[in-house]
């Protein structure tokens, strides 16, 4: 009688902290709310599940532990005797408990129309799934990834599946030497990507569009992509590098030789931005790892180097012009217009270059080219014109002077004759 009191009481203050989300009476959190009175902040149970996306619809602990959550008298009867209850649940136990809800469409369409309920079934097929079936327990089970009880939503900033908070959450364990040992891997992933530009974009500068560990790898069916689909997966995002490069002959020989498309340029969790030199014949090149110098990469790369300077310096005295005739105070607005076509045409020829095919660049080139020459002819034009106006300007006041002058001797001859007259 006494428990059952001390239950209810628990209840009533559980209910004051929860509000109306609890509308049964449930035993298991009534009855934990003391049993986490006697444990650590951290290992609370109830305190972190006040958070969980399962409450907040409306779930509870016997959802995914069993027992009977209307057994307030009873300890036993609540959770020992009781047929259905699993207790702790073990990481092999994962899959069934979380997937009797995750992987039933017609139950989670109650509370969603979209949602997803392929996380078990591709979790089966990932790199975690399959060493999990071997019986290694080092892997990342659905808990590892979404915590366990204080589960979040995944759009909420403070999840640790959200964007910015992934390559934290996998680097836990990928960062691990001790937990990676046995599978071999390295573990510097973290290390190069937070560098990268994909790394710095994401989480120093919050470019949620930046690829987090799981766009490149897949959420549940995390693997690391295959030489095959790399550029499917960079191309995601990058889709104009994608399809050029998928159409070059380039494309077919690095697939032949078994080079991930993509990553044998710039890396996989190491991604640079890349310089004009990363394309010329320099040290930084990208082509030499793999050609000699009397090989005809040497020919294209130097070739599209020197199409993309060109523009360059071009863009630069371009721009040049159009400043001076600017301060000279004459309108330039037109010749703005001609800059800006002339700086995207620079920037396709950079993605142009995925093609490896010379006339491919070179014609993708040629308006910027064009523009460059349109933007220096306009300007040489407005500055012709301020020289022609100065030259007018000279000969207009000089006829003014003159007439000033004029004007003024007049005035003295008047002031003269009316002087004499009216003596
Ligand atoms: C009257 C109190 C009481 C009720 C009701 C109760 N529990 Fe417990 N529960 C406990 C205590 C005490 C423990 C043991 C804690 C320990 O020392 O490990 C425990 C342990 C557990 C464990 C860990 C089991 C293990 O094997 O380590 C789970 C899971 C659990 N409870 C879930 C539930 C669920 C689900 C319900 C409702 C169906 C529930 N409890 C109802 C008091 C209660
Ligand atoms: C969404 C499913 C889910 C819900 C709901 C849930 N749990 Fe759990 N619980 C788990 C999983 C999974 C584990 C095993 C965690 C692990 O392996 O670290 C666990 C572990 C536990 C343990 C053992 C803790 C330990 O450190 O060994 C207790 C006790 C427990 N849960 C009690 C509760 C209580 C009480 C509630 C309700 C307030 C609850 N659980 C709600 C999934 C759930
Ligand atoms: C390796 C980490 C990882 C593991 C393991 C994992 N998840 Fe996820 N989960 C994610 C990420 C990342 C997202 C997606 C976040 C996003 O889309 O922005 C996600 C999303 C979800 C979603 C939202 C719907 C969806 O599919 O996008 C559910 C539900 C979910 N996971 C359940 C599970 C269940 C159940 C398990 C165990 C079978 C599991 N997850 C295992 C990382 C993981
Ligand atoms: C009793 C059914 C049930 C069980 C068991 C269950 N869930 Fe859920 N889960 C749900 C429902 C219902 C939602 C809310 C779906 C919604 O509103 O989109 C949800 C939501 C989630 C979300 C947030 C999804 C999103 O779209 O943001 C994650 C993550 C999640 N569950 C993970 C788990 C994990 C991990 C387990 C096992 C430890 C688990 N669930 C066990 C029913 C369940
Ligand atoms: C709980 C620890 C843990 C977490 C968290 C975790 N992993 Fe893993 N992961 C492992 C272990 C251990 C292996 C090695 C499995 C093996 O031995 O084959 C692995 C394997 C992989 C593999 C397969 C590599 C290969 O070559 O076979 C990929 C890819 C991977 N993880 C990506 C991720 C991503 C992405 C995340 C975050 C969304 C993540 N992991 C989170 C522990 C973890
Ligand atoms: C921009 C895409 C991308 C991002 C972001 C990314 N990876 Fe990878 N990852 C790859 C590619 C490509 C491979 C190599 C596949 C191959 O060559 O077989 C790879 C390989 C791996 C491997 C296998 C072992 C290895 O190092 O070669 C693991 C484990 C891994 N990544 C984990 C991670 C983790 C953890 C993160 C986040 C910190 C991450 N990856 C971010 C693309 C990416
Ligand atoms: C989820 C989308 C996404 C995926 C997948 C992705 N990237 Fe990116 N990438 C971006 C974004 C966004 C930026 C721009 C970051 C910034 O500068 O703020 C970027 C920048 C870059 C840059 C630098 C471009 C520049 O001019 O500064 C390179 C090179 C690059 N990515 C290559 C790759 C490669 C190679 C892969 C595959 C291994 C890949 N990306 C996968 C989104 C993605
Ligand atoms: C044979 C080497 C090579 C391969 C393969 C390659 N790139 Fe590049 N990539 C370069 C070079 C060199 C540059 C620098 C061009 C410049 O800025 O002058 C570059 C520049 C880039 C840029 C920045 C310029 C822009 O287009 O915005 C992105 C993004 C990029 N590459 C993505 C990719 C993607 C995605 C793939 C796979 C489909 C890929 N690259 C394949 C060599 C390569
Ligand atoms: C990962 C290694 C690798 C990188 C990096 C690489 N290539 Fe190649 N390339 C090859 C291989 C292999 C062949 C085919 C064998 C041969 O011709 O040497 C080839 C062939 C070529 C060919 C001759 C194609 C034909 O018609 O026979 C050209 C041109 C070429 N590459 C240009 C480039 C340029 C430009 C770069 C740098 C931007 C570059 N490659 C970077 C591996 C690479």
């Amino acid at each position: 009688m006494m428990k059952k009191s001390i239950c209810l009481y628990s209840f009533l203050i559980f209910s004051l902290l929860f509000g109306s989300n609890l509308s049964q009476e449930d035993a298991c959190i009534a009855c934990h709310v003391e049993v986490d009175q006697e444990l650590d902040d951290e290992d609370k149970i109830v305190n972190h599940f006040e958070s969980d996306i399962h409450i907040k619809v409306g779930l509870s602990c016997a959802d995914c532990h069993g027992g009977d959550p209307n057994a307030f008298d009873d300890e036993d009867e609540a959770m020992w005797e009781n047929e259905t209850f699993i207790g702790a649940i073990e990481k092999s136990e994962q899959l069934d408990v979380c997937g009797k809800c995750h992987s039933d469409p017609l139950f989670m369409r109650r509370y969603s129309i979209d949602v997803k309920v392929d996380q078990v079934s591709q979790y089966k097929t990932s790199g975690h799934g399959i060493s999990l079936a071997e019986g290694n327990d080092k892997v990342a089970v659905c808990t590892d990834c979404h915590n366990v009880h204080g589960i979040l939503p995944v759009n909420d900033p403070r999840a640790p599946v959200y964007a910015k908070n992934i390559p934290e959450t996998c680097s836990k364990c990928h960062s691990d030497d001790t937990r990676m040992f046995e599978s071999g891997l390295p573990t510097n992933q973290f290390d190069e990507y937070k560098n990268s530009v994909h790394g710095v974009a994401l989480l120093e500068n919050g470019d949620i569009g930046a690829p987090a560990c799981n766009d490149c790898h897949g959420n549940h069916g995390a693997t690391p992509p295959y030489v095959e689909n790399v550029d499917q997966i960079c191309g995601t995002c990058h889709s104009n590098n994608k399809n050029l490069f998928q159409k070059s002959h380039l494309n077919d020989i690095f697939l032949s030789k078994g080079f991930g498309q993509c990553e044998a340029c710039h890396g996989n969790h190491d991604v640079e931005i890349p310089t004009d030199e990363f394309l010329g014949w320099s040290s930084e090149s990208a082509c030499k790892p793999c050609h000699e110098d009397s090989h005809p990469a040497k020919l294209m790369a130097s070739h599209f180097y020197q199409t993309i300077d060109s523009l360059k310096i071009g863009l630069i005295q371009a721009h040049d012009m159009v400043e001076k005739a600017e301060h000279k105070g004459m309108i330039v607005s037109e010749l703005l217009f001609d800059l800006e076509d002339a700086k995207k045409a620079l920037i396709q020829t950079r993605t142009n270059i995925h093609s490896f095919n010379n006339a491919f660049v070179d014609s993708g080139a040629a308006p910027g080219f064009v523009s460059i020459q349109a933007a220096i002819n306009g300007s040489n034009v407005l500055l012709d014109e301020v020289i022609y106006r100065r030259k007018g300007l000279l000969a207009f006041s000089l006829i003014i002077t003159i007439f000033v002058i004029a004007i003024g001797l007049k005035v003295k001859e008047w002031k003269r004759i009316r002087e004499s007259e009216e003596v």
